[in-house]
């Protein structure tokens, strides 16, 4: 079963919008937001409206068919310019995801390759490469879930950490599609869910998804993994990433390397669950991974109330690199890595 709700939804033909399911408001509403210029689209992403990896990629690929489509039957030359700057403007959004930046990369080489093409014809590339990179990305969640539901053969409970389901992808989610695909062969793991601080991707929204896709689920406070562990209920967790080393180090939401070093400490395999290209080769050491910081005002006024006293100094990271070593395996769409380092993340690559 496919997800009953779209996270990012194209209308039209090279000349359409972008229709995203407005993450900030779930779980209490569930609705969309049509967004029609790449201005508008870099504050969806800013904003979290749209997130997670692999869905801020399709998004920003859309967002370089949005930015050029007023200067479409225009000259050739403001075209591309119009085209590296809104590749720019989206670049910058969320620093920490390789596939933001890998999709502009990916749509501006279209038009690269095609420097004598009118630039009606270049966007109606650009339209059908968009198109591409979200059926792609459709593809690999399908094919992750299919690699990975293996590891939960006897697991009666797994834990999970931020959101890498249909909300975090184009398709079925990374870490989620493989509990999808676990539960539909029979295998039904117990979910357990972490909620995530500061924004609480876990409780509102992998909570919500899991309980669309009627598979069991708790949530749990980010502090009680080491208890939940110790008390035997999870036997495996699985989260998604946001880009990976070339020797296998995993930058995924915040609290993410805690939980492979808590994993570690009681015995309980810890996998990642990410498409190949969520590997950025050009990067071998983890401290190069760039870390998104996020406004102090999520953690002194998250969700409405004030939590911390007037003047306090805030540390807000939005993402950590959990190091190859504390990796069990990783699952892509290619099959798994397991105990990852630079020469299995090469073979598995090449
Ligand atoms: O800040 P977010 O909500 O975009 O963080 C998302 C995550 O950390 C996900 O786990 C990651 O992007 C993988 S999603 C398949």
């Amino acid at each position: 079963m496919t997800a009953p709700y779209r996270t990012l939804r194209w209308q039209g033909d090279a000349e359409g919008t972008l229709f995203l399911t407005d993450q900030t408001r779930l779980p209490e509403q569930y609705t969309e937001v049509e967004v029609t210029s790449a201005e508008a689209l870099r504050d969806a992403i800013c904003r979290l409206v749209v997130r997670g990896a692999p869905a801020i990629g399709v998004a920003a690929a859309w967002g370089m068919v949005l930015g050029t489509q007023s200067v479409r039957n225009g000259d050739r030359e403001a075209f591309d310019r119009k085209l590296r700057d809104t590749g720019r403007l989206l670049t910058d959004s969320r620093p920490t995801a390789v596939n933001l930046s890998a999709a502009v990369n990916r749509m501006q080489t279209v038009a690269d390759r095609h420097p004598d093409e009118p630039a009606a014809d270049v966007h109606d590339l650009l339209y059908d490469q968009a198109c591409r990179i979200q059926s792609e990305d459709e593809q690999m969640c399908r094919d992750i879930g299919r690699n990975g539901a293996f590891l939960l053969d006897s697991v009666q409970g797994v834990l999970t950490h931020c959101n890498a389901g249909a909300l975090a992808t184009a398709g079925d989610g990374t870490a989620l599609s493989v509990i999808f695909a676990a539960a539909a062969s029979g295998r039904r793991p117990h979910v357990y869910a972490d909620e995530t601080r500061p924004l609480l991707q876990g409780a509102r929204l992998t909570a919500w998804e899991l309980q669309q896709r009627r598979i069991d689920v708790t949530v749990i406070c980010d502090s009680m993994a080491a208890q939940v562990m110790k008390e035997g209920r999870v036997q495996a967790v699985i989260t998604g990433a946001d880009r990976i080393t070339a020797r296998g180090d995993a930058a995924n939401k915040i609290g993410t390397y805690g939980l492979a070093v808590l994993a570690k400490a009681h015995d309980i395999p810890f996998y990642i669950a990410a498409p190949s290209t969520t590997f950025d080769l050009t990067i071998s050491a983890a401290g190069d991974i760039p870390i998104e910081q996020r406004p102090a005002d999520e953690i002194t006024h998250g969700f409405g109330r004030q939590t911390v006293p007037d003047g306090v100094r805030i540390y807000n990271p939005a993402f950590d690199v959990t190091p190859a070593e504390l990796i069990s395996a990783i699952v892509t769409e290619r099959g798994v890595i397991d105990h990852p380092d630079a020469p299995s993340v090469q073979r598995h690559l090449q």
